[in-house]
């Protein structure tokens, strides 16, 4: 069951690429999600969100290299480009595409409430500037654009920091208007705060970040990394002196590392006033335990850029199969679609004023359960093969009205279009009977 794609919880986040991953980056996001996506009921979809770079970086070269070595970070920390998606963002023009047709879905109001655009406007109007004084409009849509990445694979949940929560609500909004506009074909995702993960210090104990310029590189050497721990900040209590571990950046980056008998060993340590020198060397040697057998294989893939190229293409190709029909189906649901598919939808457009189709379930003299969909007159538009049991047969009815494009595709030869029915016939029927049911249900709640 749990290699069937469709029945699995479908999780989905994005790096932007403009900077280096450091060891923030790594026990925040990179470790924790490497450990998820080998959960077998999940699939995953990580991608790196080059588009977004684009955003707040003019640096070509600058994108290039953090995608390679952003890229590079997660294979060497174990994801497994084979059992989940990974791809980079600008090889689906799908993505796109898509951030078009949600554009023409979301209020102008929604975006001026965004965080990123709202912050720039106050700060433009404290210093007396025209509030939209450099604010590009792709700082503006930057949530449309995410709310793409994330309706585009259906994604169920979507893990992110505190400050993208705002976003992923901004998606399930889009979500909900495109839905009622054009029928249930977008999945409402939800965003996923990992309580857990601790905040990493950085080198002068404040949190760990490239804006305040105080961070450690996950694959610097390990000469390098030695040094840079070195300079993290301790207060001048001599050796012999016990140590707070509170409020120590040098202990809480070791607790991110060690296991808790580790840490409490520290913690002992402290206690009996190691020297700091002595303690930043138990770190290193810590971190490097763990990062040094990555280490090799990073390096290897960033002295190889087209292997990484080859990867990210090869998921490209991989999401795409997923997203090319789905996009054909939203065009579609959306009136752009071919002409001659036109004589049949305009009877099925949602005026209420057209009968629409109905799934039919019956059981055969074989003992099995089906089900029809017919019109009006009783043609039939979509015949079943014998499902073993009701529930099934009506699980199948369920999955072809939330998702009709891609439930065919699933159910493959168990479902048969009928005879002289093209499949933008049927889409635009299915399509007609879900906004009756829609519209049904709203007036009744
Ligand atoms: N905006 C996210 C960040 O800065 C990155 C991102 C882009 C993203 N698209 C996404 C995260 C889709 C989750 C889902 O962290």
């Amino acid at each position: 069951m749990t290699t069937d794609t469709s029945m699995r919880t479908r999780v989905l986040t994005g790096i932007t690429t403009t900077g280096t991953p450091h060891l923030g980056n790594y026990v925040g996001a990179i470790r924790p999600t490497v450990q998820a996506s080998r959960n077998p009921a999940t699939q995953g979809f990580y991608f790196l969100a080059d588009y977004h770079a684009l955003i707040k970086c003019d640096e070509p070269a600058r994108i290039q290299r953090s995608t390679l070595e952003i890229a590079a970070s997660w294979i060497a920390a174990g994801l497994d480009p084979e059992r989940v998606m990974f791809y980079r963002q600008s090889d689906i023009p799908e993505i796109p595409e898509l951030t078009w047709l949600l554009t023409c879905v979301t209020g102008k109001g929604v975006l001026n409430r965004a965080h990123a655009y709202k912050a720039s406007v106050d700060k433009n109007n404290t210093a007396g500037n025209d509030p939209d004084a450099d604010v590009s409009v792709g700082l503006f849509m930057y949530p449309v654009l995410m709310g793409a990445d994330i309706l585009m694979f259906k994604a169920h949940k979507v893990p992110v920091g505190r400050d993208q929560i705002q976003h992923i609500e901004m998606a399930r909004d889009m979500a909900s208007s495109f839905n009622h506009l054009y029928g249930e074909h977008l999945v409402l995702p939800e965003a996923v705060i990992e309580e857990s993960v601790a905040l990493l210090p950085g080198l002068d104990g404040r949190k760990m970040s490239k804006s305040y310029d105080n961070t450690i590189p996950l694959f610097s050497s390990s000469a390098q990394m030695k040094k840079l721990i070195s300079g993290i900040v301790t207060d001048s209590r001599a050796p012999g002196q016990a140590k707070d571990t509170k409020g120590s950046a040098l202990f809480q980056i070791y607790q991110a590392f060690a296991s808790a008998q580790e840490t409490a060993d520290l913690a002992k340590a402290y206690a009996q006033g190691i020297g700091w020198g002595d303690a930043k060397q138990i770190l290193f040697e810590r971190i490097d335990r763990e990062v040094a057998p990555m280490r090799a294989q990073y390096e290897e893939l960033i002295g190889n850029p087209g292997k990484v190229d080859a990867l990210l293409l090869k998921g490209a190709a991989k999401a795409r199969e997923l997203a090319t029909p789905f996009i054909q189906e939203l065009r579609h649901a959306v009136g752009l679609r071919a002409l001659s598919s036109s004589s049949h939808t305009q009877a099925l457009e949602k005026t209420g004023r057209v009968a629409v189709p109905s799934f039919k379930q019956y059981r055969e003299k074989d003992g099995q359960f089906y089900f029809k969909l017919v019109d009006t007159q009783s043609k039939v538009l979509l015949q079943s093969l014998g499902f073993t049991s009701p529930k099934d047969a009506g699980l199948a009815i369920g999955r072809l009205q939330q998702n009709t494009q891609t439930a065919i595709t699933e159910l493959g030869a168990q479902v048969v279009l009928g005879q002289g029915v093209d499949m933008a016939t049927l889409l635009a029927s299915i399509e007609a009977l879900v906004s009756e049911m829609t519209e049904k249900a709203k007036s009744k709640g």
